[in-house]
């Protein structure tokens, strides 16, 4: 049942703040990451040296955010692969490797194989973060983390995307308290955890705006989009929302790279969306931005309002709310996918149910 939305994503992507405390809910105490949340063998957060995440599609976009987090926090080396690539080589596995798998159905077949194949490696154990209870993923690895996210309808996953985040973050905060994190430093990530759907809630208020700019992508055949740090996957994320229902092709870039080739794209006709953290990367960003202006691409900017580009001449600004860095990825992706949805409904494509795409891929 849609309710009052006229599609089932616009319904998912509103339920995310209710999903995010369903995800969050009795794994963090006022202080704490609940440990219990793994199970009776959470044992694995103290021996685990080394995480490998493997996922497919928007998935696999989650698993490259908490490479930021885990490294960042914990400082054990993570690594992150497409199932698809991951199933199809030798692998080398380090000792007391965790192998964390992602996946909203639980039945996509490459990351299934993946799965079957890592359980004939040398791993410390398996963990699948994953919003389908009685799923094939859920019934074949050693742990579970799910997401409770809810039935998720919409092929282009939202919902299933921020809870993974969520469950992400708890779990890397885990492994960082084993790690050397500070008593103070795990209390301050999760409050700001508790501060999520309050902040994710915040972030849909901009909805109205985000149809307006919707209009000016309409009639694009290209977009481009650019992120640093753990906003880079975002960016992807954004991209690849943007191709899967309103059939504009779309690529994203760390910004950094931008003078490396893509640069020799940007013309009046090339949408740049930038996400704009607001940490030591800002004025590197800024810098980036200066570039493509002076090559006439028009800037579309997702920033929180302290980083003083709302007033910028030649900008589209969007604002983002202001939150801790950590939940910076989450509350970013948010006007993405109102982003995208709008340009889909603008220009009349089947929102919920794309071309040549399934919900599940279940075969190879
Ligand atoms: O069910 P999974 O999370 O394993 O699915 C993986 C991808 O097929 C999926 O995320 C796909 O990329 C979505 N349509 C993205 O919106």
């Amino acid at each position: 049942d849609k309710g009052e939305f006229r599609h089932y994503m616009m319904k998912e992507i509103y339920e995310q703040p209710n999903v995010i405390s369903a995800c969050l809910e009795g794994r963090i105490s006022d202080s704490k990451v609940l440990t219990s949340c793994f199970g009776a063998e959470s044992d694995f957060l103290k021996k685990v040296e080394n995480i490998h995440i493997v996922a497919c599609g928007t998935s696999y976009h989650a698993g490259m955010v908490a490479k930021y987090w885990i490294e960042e926090l914990a400082g054990l080396p993570c690594s992150v692969e497409v199932a698809s690539e991951y199933r199809y080589r030798k692998v080398a596995v380090p000792k007391n490797t965790l192998f964390l798998t992602l996946s909203q159905s639980g039945e996509t077949a490459d990351t299934l194989a993946a799965l079957r194949m890592a359980k004939e490696l040398n791993y410390l154990t398996t963990l699948a973060i994953c919003n389908v209870p009685s799923s094939t993923l859920v019934r074949e690895s050693a742990l579970t983390l799910l997401t409770n996210a809810g039935a998720e309808i919409g092929v282009a996953s939202t919902k299933a995307f921020t809870t993974q985040l969520t469950a992400l973050l708890i779990t890397s905060v885990a492994i960082a308290v084993e790690n050397g994190l500070s008593a103070e430093k795990e209390k301050t990530l999760v409050q700001a955890m508790r501060s999520l759907p309050a902040c994710v809630n915040e972030a849909l208020q901009q909805d109205g705006h985000i149809k307006q700019i919707a209009d000016k992508f309409a009639n694009k055949h290209n977009a481009l989009f650019l992120g640093r740090g753990a906003m880079f996957p975002i960016a992807l994320e954004g991209s690849l929302k943007l191709k899967e229902i309103s059939y504009i092709h779309a690529e994203a870039y760390p910004a950094g790279e931008l003078k490396h080739g893509p640069l020799a794209l940007v013309d009046e006709d090339m949408p740049i969306i930038t996400l704009v953290p607001h940490n030591g990367m800002l004025d590197k960003i800024k810098s980036n931005l200066q570039e493509v202006a002076a090559r006439g691409g028009e800037l579309y900017v997702f920033a929180d309002r302290e980083t003083d580009l709302h007033n910028e001449e030649n900008i589209t600004f969007s604002e983002v709310p202001k939150v801790e860095a950590i939940l910076e990825p989450i509350v970013h992706t948010i006007p993405l996918q109102l982003l995208s949805y709008h340009v889909a409904v603008v220009k009349g494509t089947d929102v919920d149910q794309p071309r040549n795409l399934a919900k599940s891929v279940t075969v190879e």
